[in-house]
């Protein structure tokens, strides 16, 4: 028996799951449950990544602390997992005491042996917030080619890169202030002295070669030393014997994988944590991420493993990203999926078998084609797999009071169904497991055309062929487990309703027992047809929150740049503009003459303002916090001449403004008495 360890990069705790990440855990988790149905014992953990300044500024600016809030984030998170069928042996926090420990005795390993030196750097400050900024929390002019509102790394307009503070007028992202330069001193992790060992660990097998191939450029250019700290104000574990000095939220992070595995072995006996991380431990180790992190987990993470005496990863999986309908994820495009609004609507087996089909052990990205998801799901699971039983079992139950024939005669055909699980376990094995199904589905084909072939509907008519009926039925029956058996690491919703209909449960090696002489259980659907309807409703409730964002003056952006650069909970920074710019604003106080529930919509309310002169029809995301009726008189402030936008319940024609957190803490502004709609807000 394998002891295999697996995980999946640990989600940040400031924003939702989203189908970006639900790639890997999908992936992450049909490879697990593959393992443990072939008698493997494969554990599989996971944790909230709860560190750093962005949650710290999200918890801040809902007023709660950050501790209140990464654990609400948590459960949002687990509770996404679970709907997704995704089975964790153990979720834990970056935040927690075991985190704490194998930090500080990883930092004091390294410390000890000569490989933590500190230096002092320059950096640009937030002198009214009292905080270091990154380079993303400085916007300003390009130097170089004059663009507005650029970060503090990189034009986004010219390409150029440059410090924070050779932007023109720099300002800080957070509070709008001028930052000064401050030094500071920092703890480094001196990653040059590990670059031989890194030439060969890379090059062990550990990692696909295009991820070697990028590395190996990166180590012949040179490896820079490693920033591991950070300055108070900050979330995370103080660095030991350094007051105010922070271990940087990615130092910490990929130790929560040790961390959640030592809280689980703390709670199994049969688990123990020395023989899957001490050096040399001989149990296999496999980290699924992203490619967009491999530096954190190809190089920073074995090198601080190997130097803390610990043992490397048997192998680190990275996957591409997911794009949607050919274009990247994003909230402008509306493309923008969580995982809940996905799983309002649409079964999550649906999407577990579409990514399947379509992941191979490489590093491409994948293209979620609405309809090619449709039309796959329901050509393949419903038309083909379903059909099989469907077409067979009636027969068994009425006709055979749901026995299955006590012989088979067709052991060929059964045969090559049995044997085709070699090649599948080994696709699976591998991570193709777009081959996996696409040899699963030739087999269903096959059986499809076994029960074309001998039409048992006819047979059923004919006299003294029931035993016929029964060999045919009972055939189609056994071929149906056996692809069951197969997409079991796919579908586990599936599969359990599979095995009360079959009356046994579906594990790789039993496969090879036919069910002879056996009783069925009364045919149920195990799935039913994607509803085009529903993917239209979802992706118009994917634009509906992101308009309810929108509302509360966030502003759409990439979800993934923001995590990265550890931005503020997937907030763009706003850039200042000109006094023109704010001139072409018509606010206008407005009176709330209607105000009605939508059909359909979830955060919507249909709002109907009078502006002296016109009436105009505004959705506006305030549902979670007004009754319609408590609306219906007040004056509120509205927007007058924004361009009227298309959604799916009408013509929006213009803006309320409101603020606050979300939820039922929204306000709308509320003019003074004396203000007459129509006004204009000067
Ligand atoms: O990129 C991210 O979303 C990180 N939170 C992943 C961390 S993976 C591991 F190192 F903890
Ligand atoms: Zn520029």
């Amino acid at each position: 028996m394998r002891k295999i360890l697996v995980t999946s990069a640990l989600p940040y705790a400031n924003g939702p799951i989203h189908l970006g990440h639900l790639l890997e855990y999908i992936q992450t988790d049909i490879w697990v449950r593959f393992q443990k149905s072939r008698g493997e014992q494969c554990t599989y953990v996971c944790a909230d990544d709860a560190h750093g300044t962005a949650i710290m500024l999200r918890a801040e600016k809902e007023g709660i602390t950050p501790e209140q809030l990464i654990e609400r984030i948590s459960t949002e998170h687990q509770q996404d997992f679970s709907d997704f069928l995704i089975a964790f042996d153990n979720y834990h926090s970056t935040h927690s005491p075991e985190n704490k420990a194998f930090s500080t005795s990883i930092y004091e390993a390294c410390l000890a042996d000569g490989k933590i030196e500190t230096r002092s750097i320059t950096q640009a400050f937030d002198p009214e917030k009292e905080l270091f900024l990154a380079d993303r929390f400085v916007i300003g002019t390009c130097p170089k080619c004059k663009a507005e509102g650029q970060y503090g790394d990189n034009c986004e307009v010219c390409s150029a890169t440059y410090n924070p503070m050779d932007l023109i007028n720099p300002k800080s992202a957070i509070s709008g202030a001028t930052p000064i330069e401050k030094d500071s001193e920092h703890f480094f992790f001196k990653l040059s002295e590990f670059s031989e060992f890194l030439k060969d660990w890379t090059r062990s097998g550990a990692l696909q070669p295009q991820i070697a191939n990028k590395l190996a450029e990166w180590l012949d250019a040179g490896l820079q030393d490693w920033d591991i700290s950070r300055d108070a104000p900050y979330f995370g574990f103080e660095i030991p014997n350094q007051p105010g000095k922070y271990f940087y939220v990615w130092l910490d992070a990929p130790i929560g994988y040790m961390a959640s595995f030592k809280n689980l072995c703390d709670q199994r006996d049969d688990l123990n944590f020395d023989d899957y991380w001490k050096a040399g431990a001989e149990t296999e180790l496999y980290h699924f991420i992203g490619k967009d992190i491999v530096n954190f987990h190809a190089l920073f993470w074995p090198a601080m493993l190997t130097c803390a005496n610990y043992r490397t990863p048997t192998a680190v999986h990275a996957h591409g990203f997911v794009t949607v309908n050919g274009k990247k994820m994003s909230k402008s495009r509306g493309t923008f999926i969580k995982a809940r609004t996905y799983l309002e609507h649409l079964d999550p087996e649906y999407l577990r078998y579409y990514f399947a089909a379509k992941l191979t052990s490489h590093v491409d990205d994948l293209d979620l084609n609405l309809e090619d998801f449709a039309q796959r799901v329901n050509s393949d699971l419903v038309g083909k797999v379903v059909n099989i039983a469907s077409r067979c079992a009636g027969f068994i139950t009425k006709r055979f009071d749901g026995k299955l024939a006590a012989e088979c005669h067709e052991t060929d055909l059964l045969a090559k169904f049995t044997n085709a699980g070699d090649e599948i376990a080994a696709l699976y094995d591998a991570r193709e497991f777009g081959k996996a199904v696409r040899k699963t589905m030739e087999l269903a084909d096959l059986a499809n055309q076994y029960i074309d072939e001998k039409a048992p509907w006819v047979v059923a008519k004919e006299e003294g062929k029931d035993a016929e009926l029964q060999q045919i039925c009972s055939n189609g029956i056994n071929m149906f487990r056996q692809l069951l058996t197969y997409l079991a690491p796919i579908l586990p919703s599936m599969v359990e309703k599979s095995e009360a209909f079959l009356n046994v449960k579906l594990t790789w090696d039993a496969r090879t027992e036919l069910l002879l002489d056996h009783s069925i259980n009364k045919f149920k659907p195990m799935m039913i047809r994607v509803d085009l309807k529903k993917i239209d409703v979802m992706m118009e409730a994917s634009k509906e929150a992101v308009a309810a964002e929108m509302q509360l003056g966030k502003k759409p952006d990439s979800e993934k740049q923001a995590e990265q650069s550890n931005l503020p909970g997937g907030e763009a920074i706003t850039p200042e503009i000109e006094f023109d710019d704010f001139a072409k604003v018509d606010l206008r106080v407005a009176l709330i003459k209607n105000a009605e529930h939508v059909d359909g919509a979830k955060k919507l309310l249909k709002l109907t303002l009078d502006l002296g002169t016109e009436q105009k029809q505004v959705f506006s995301g305030i549902k979670s916090a007004y009754q319609p009726e408590d609306l219906v008189g007040k004056l509120t402030v509205m927007v007058a001449n924004l361009k009227p936008r298309k959604m799916k319940f009408g013509m929006s024609e213009g803006m309320v403004l409101a603020a606050g957190p979300g939820g039922k803490e929204i306000w709308l502004l509320e003019p003074h008495e004396g203000a007459q709609p129509g006004m204009r807000i000067m």
